[in-house]
């Protein structure tokens, strides 16, 4: 207990800041002790204090004054957005000394892809089809942040994404829910460490329950309809995976599901959330979304809204005092009552707890600079993105660089932007950190001539609310005349040039929240500077920097290489220049299906299928119906090939697994990694059963010339689902398709049953 510090001076607790050893929990608090430890609290706490703690400010909205007087108020639980260290202990000094029963804050903050350093895109990690890389990814971006002051991260976005329009795909894993599954879960693990209170680690925020992704034509907050069918099988299954990985903490969303808002929907905070999936933390609403309730047409006025929230189960208030306000009313007129009170608090001091806040609230502020940006956090980084880029085509082997290039040009308004490297959300990471394309390249190839320009430039031209924090780009070509010159000078370049890279797309503000577009082309003149590269006749690869799928069908056919490197984040120059030399083999697979154009989304590869299904084009007369790119897909400078599928036995019970093995060979002349994948197709069912399901996946490596046996196991309960028919989950006896390759056009089959 912190008691002792009461009697100490301001001098005295400076040096115990900065002399507070690291150490946090040393091994996992029991129940028990926990369970103990808060009813103790809670007996003591008055109704005031345990509001109090259902409260997060936003500590960057508020003056030092304030948020000083908040936390002696004992008016604040929780802080976002507050990433001074120094500033953090002095705030945990107040609520640790100052207030009646010492209730230490947690500190909440955005860590999408890093907190300092910055790593490639959520999207991107799965991308990767590496969980282990993904958990690694995330317990570093806690370690730093961590070390900071920070004990709770808002993230991972587990929302299944299906419109690239959606300027949030970035913060996802894409259109599927079993990668999307195994891809939350290792985020939870990667955040939180073995257990809730493992040093170095945090508290994780799974977000946004539920369906945020599927917002009516991909914009941003607006209104989400979707069936049981599509909730239960697509949109839930990464949150309930998330769960059952241990996550601390939830948040809800701001969108209408099915006509009531997430932040007050009962069904979802407490049926599924709580009675279903068992989860015992505590949840988060979303940025005012308490408050929102009463925009809604939900709420009558702001007491309404916070009675609404409470009682659908969210726990804690994000950034308005809703909350503060309300609930003392409620409470006095019994509208609600201390037990519920003390339910709600009851797990944000547990997890306070768990994660030794209790007895070591401060940041050790040696510790703190030793961990931001330290060569381990570059290096992870760097290995990051060099496995999450997926080559879409490399007609010729144009890629790696040939050896004997003198002269490369480096074109586009992306290729020196060290803020546009780093991508959206990468809100305390400083740009000075960034290695850009440019920069990487340079390093890389000392002796090769490289020839860098704009050619165009590319703006948003309407504010973002994240402008605060990096700046629209500023238009330096303002006249005709000068763009003009731009562009004929980029196109010179290109002719000098022994080989081009245009890195083309979007800038970072262009993808994220509030950044949901409603064409998926290349913005600007980028696709005009494409095409006159191409025309030159000299040989263009395109490096897309974007947080989503854009429309590139004329690059498809005309262009020989292209790469898409996502956002890749603090050391995004050095892995690009690595895998544009070869130095990195690509081996990202696409965790979306990729479209031809805006009018084929939402698109995705696990549809069911009725009339003529033989008929791709009886879907579009002026389009094919197949996407640009399937779900899986993605090359190597290398080949492989996939054959002698088999399974352990054509016939498994319902608690059996299916074993299966593949031979996968390198053809090739390099290393490669490739991702073996499994789908499964349930011949007949109580409700339809879509084409082909993920079911099981493993990403190899294997040297030039190596050929391996791959085994995968898919248990039978992933053959369960939830039948619309039925309106429950059922797992069906039947006869099953099963395929495996290296993308969901799979061709290996073979079949197996599932016995009654
Ligand atoms: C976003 C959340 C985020 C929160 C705090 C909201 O606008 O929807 O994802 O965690 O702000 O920054």
């Amino acid at each position: 207990m912190p008691l002792p510090l009461r009697t100490l001076n301001c001098c005295a607790l400076l040096l115990l800041f900065s002399s507070y050893s690291s150490a946090q929990q040393s091994g996992p608090v029991s129940d028990a002790a926990a369970t103990q430890f808060v009813d103790a609290l809670l007996a003591k706490m008055s109704s005031a204090e345990k509001i109090g703690q259902l409260e997060q400010a936003a500590g960057h909205h508020l003056s030092k004054d304030q948020s000083e007087e908040l936390t002696r108020k004992g008016e604040v639980g929780s802080f976002l957005f507050i990433t001074d260290p120094e500033r953090a202990n002095e705030l945990q000094r107040i609520a640790v000394t100052e207030t009646p029963h010492h209730v230490p804050l947690i500190f909440g903050y955005d860590i999408i892809h890093g907190f300092r350093t910055i790593g490639p895109i959520p999207l991107a990690l799965a991308a990767s089809w590496d969980p282990s890389l993904a958990e690694h990814a995330q317990s570093m971006a806690a370690r730093e942040a961590r070390a900071a002051g920070i004990q709770w991260a808002f993230s991972p976005m587990v929302d299944i994404a299906r419109d690239p329009r959606w300027g949030r795909i970035m913060e996802g894993a894409g259109e599927d829910p079993y990668l999307g599954e195994q891809m939350a879960a290792a985020q939870v693990r990667g955040f939180q460490g073995a257990y809730i209170g493992a040093p170095d680690h945090i508290l994780a925020c799974v977000k946004h329950l539920g369906g945020y992704g599927a917002s009516f034509g991909g914009r941003d907050y607006d209104s989400v309809e979707l069936s049981e069918n599509e909730l239960h099988n697509v949109y839930l299954r990464p949150y309930r995976a998330a769960i059952a990985a241990g996550a601390a903490t939830v948040m809800s969303a701001y969108i209408d599901l099915n006509g009531v808002p997430a932040a007050g929907n009962r069904w979802l905070l407490q049926e599924v959330l709580r009675k279903e999936w068992g989860f015992k933390g505590f949840v988060v609403s979303d940025w005012d979304a308490v408050k929102n309730l009463t925009v809604q047409g939900f709420a009558a006025d702001p007491t309404d809204a916070a009675q609404r929230a409470f009682s659908a189960g969210v726990n804690m208030e994000m950034a308005n005092f809703i909350y503060r306000d309300h609930l003392p009313e409620l409470l006095r007129t019994g509208t609600i009552t201390e037990p519920q009170l003390d339910e709600a608090v009851r797990p944000i001091l547990e997890m306070k707890y768990r994660l030794g806040l209790f007895t070591n609230p401060y940041v050790d502020l040696d510790r703190f600079r030793a961990e931001q940006v330290s060569q381990a956090q570059r290096e992870s980084a760097r290995h990051a993105a060099e496995q999450t880029a997926v080559l879409l085509k490399n007609e010729g082997a144009l890629l790696p660089l040939a050896k004997s290039v003198k002269s490369v040009a480096l074109i586009g308004p992306l290729a020196d932007s060290s803020v546009d490297t780093l991508g959206s959300w990468s809100l305390h990471s400083n740009p000075a950190d960034t290695i850009t394309i440019a920069r990487g390249l340079r390093d890389k190839l000392p002796g090769v001539q490289l020839l860098v320009t704009k050619g165009v430039e590319i703006a948003r031209g309407q504010p973002s609310v994240f402008d605060k924090q990096f700046a629209e780009p500023k238009l330096t070509l303002l006249t005709d005349q000068e763009r003009k010159h731009e562009f004929a000078h980029a196109i010179d370049l290109v002719r000098q040039a022994d080989v081009t890279v245009l890195v083309l797309g979007e800038t970072q503000n262009m993808s994220g929240e509030r950044a949901s577009r409603a064409t998926l082309t290349l913005p600007g003149r980028q696709e005009e500077l494409l095409e006159a590269a191409v025309a030159t006749g000299k040989p263009v690869i395109l490096v897309i920097m974007a947080g989503r799928p854009l429309d590139i069908s004329w690059a498809s056919q005309n262009v020989p290489a292209i790469l898409d490197i996502w956002y890749p984040g603090t050391e995004g120059g050095n892995a690009v220049a690595n895998l544009l030399t070869g130095d990195a083999v690509p081996s990202g697979k696409l965790p979306v299906s990729w479209p031809r154009s805006v009018g084929q989304v939402p698109i995705f590869y696990n549809t069911d299928l009725t009339q003529v299904p033989e008929s791709p084009d009886a879907r579009y007369w002026d389009e094919s119906s197949a996407p640009l790119y399937p779900f899986g897909y993605g090359l190597s400078y290398t080949a492989f090939e996939i054959d002698k599928l088999q399974v352990a036995s054509s016939s498994i019970t319902r608690t059996d697994t299916l074993h299966l093995s593949v031979r996968i060979q390198n053809t090739g002349k390099v290393a490669g990694d490739d991702v073996v994948q499994a789908y499964t197709h349930q011949r007949a069912g109580s409700s339809s059963r879509p084409v082909r399901e993920l079911k099981a996946f493993n990403k190899v490596h294997l040297a030039a010339g190596e050929s391996k046996i791959v085994n995968l196991n898919i248990p039978a309960s992933e053959l369960s689902y939830w039948s619309s028919a039925k309106l429950a989950d059922v797992l069906e006896p039947g006869a099953f398709d099963l395929w495996v390759g290296d993308s969901s056009d799979a061709t290996q089959h073979t079949e197996f049953k599932l016995e009654p």
